[in-house]
């Protein structure tokens, strides 16, 4: 029997986010979705007319701080567009999200259908570490800003980047 062999094509994923810090649980999705992936590009997705609480510039920063080491990982901001359209560009075939529990899911299935909708890209989701099922970029500022403490939740330097935003 004769074997045609295909030229290889790198399996590229998306991990998106607003980023706004960096958490732990983002860490660990972005770490599972590289030993799945041949490339994830973890996109900071952000709306040019919302500021946030850290610049976009501080966000890649911190990411790139926090992921280092990750070999297959590059980080990419857009602004003002839509997901699929990112994926496209991108030539990703997969969105990779993780999920912390059923609100999250309910809240991201219609997100994924549609993105499916739009362009056909898939959405693939992984469990969340039960340790990070509490943390979320959100309360995680909240707790921080009243001085509630986030260290094991955050990495290192967003913890730092927490301290100095916050004193
Ligand atoms: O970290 P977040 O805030 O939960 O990330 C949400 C994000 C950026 C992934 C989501 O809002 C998004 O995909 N925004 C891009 C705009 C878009 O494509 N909207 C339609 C989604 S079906």
């Amino acid at each position: 029997m004769t074997h045609v062999t295909s030229p290889p094509q790198l399996r590229r994923a998306v991990c998106p986010g607003s980023y706004d810090p960096v958490t732990n649980g983002h860490v660990d999705v972005v770490r599972r979705a590289a030993g799945l992936f041949d490339e994830v590009v973890v996109a900071l997705l952000h709306n040019p007319t919302k500021q946030g609480t850290f610049s976009v510039a501080d966000r890649l920063s911190l990411l790139a701080d926090s992921l280092e080491g990750i070999d297959n990982v590059r980080i990419e901001a857009f602004a003002g567009r839509l997901l699929v359209d990112v994926c496209s560009e991108l030539d990703a075939r997969a969105i990779v999200k993780g999920l912390r529990g059923g609100t999250d899911f309910a809240y991201e299935l219609p997100m994924a259908l549609m993105n499916k909708h739009l362009t056909g890209v898939e959405t693939v989701f992984l469990p969340g570490d039960p340790r990070f099922e509490h943390v979320s970029s959100s309360l995680i500022k909240e707790v921080a800003q009243h001085g509630g403490d986030v260290a094991g939740l955050v990495p290192d330097p967003v913890h730092a980047a927490l301290r100095t935003t916050f004193s």
